[in-house]
């Protein structure tokens, strides 16, 4: 008996949805390794042509204050277009938005990303999740930001 794919899904979202507290429990090292490393490697560590690295010192370094913002932005919305990663190119293959990550998992992913794998600040709330959900930077905006334009959370929040 075969499930449609659909069905499938419906049925693992509604499980976790009768167990709220134990997600609430969750660290961010857990959501990481259910939601990001399949793509982006343990500890973000990166997979060559497939995924970029999130332990990226250099990465984060341009994106300064931006950082946090970026990272909301990404989870959220997606990107795709190419970039270049510690030497290697991104081609073609674009990043699906993180739609099933609850707003609460999202801070949670993505203080574990900044604080954990890269020692770096990591001013998250949910004033700015908000933020980035009405600002919704496009993926050049955001492909701007990480090669070093400033300034990309104020210039799309007063747009
Ligand atoms: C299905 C695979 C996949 C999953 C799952 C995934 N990503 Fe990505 N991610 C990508 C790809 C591919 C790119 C590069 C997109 C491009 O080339 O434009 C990317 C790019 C990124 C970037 C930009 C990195 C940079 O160098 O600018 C961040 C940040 C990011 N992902 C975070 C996450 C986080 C956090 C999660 C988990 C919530 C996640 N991703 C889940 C595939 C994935």
């Amino acid at each position: 008996m075969n499930k449609k794919p659909g069905a499938l899904r419906f049925l693992l979202l509604a499980s976790t949805m009768v167990v709220p507290l134990a997600l609430a429990a969750q660290d961010g090292a857990d959501l990481f390794r259910q939601n990001c490393a399949p793509c982006h490697a343990e500890k973000g560590a990166g997979a060559a042509g497939l995924a970029p690295p999130l332990q990226n010192a250099e990465l984060w370094r341009v994106l300064g204050e931006d950082s946090a913002y970026y990272l909301l932005a990404v989870m959220r919305g997606g990107l795709s277009g190419r970039i270049r990663s510690q030497g290697l190119d991104y081609i073609g293959l674009a990043m699906p938005p993180q739609a099933h990550v609850k707003p609460e998992e999202m801070q949670e992913i993505a203080r574990y990303v900044l604080e954990t794998l890269n020692g770096a600040k990591a001013n998250v709330s949910f004033a700015l999740l908000a933020e980035v959900a009405k600002a919704s930077p496009s993926h050049k905006e955001l492909r701007s930001a990480r090669n070093g334009k400033p300034g990309l959370s104020s210039k799309v929040a007063s747009k």
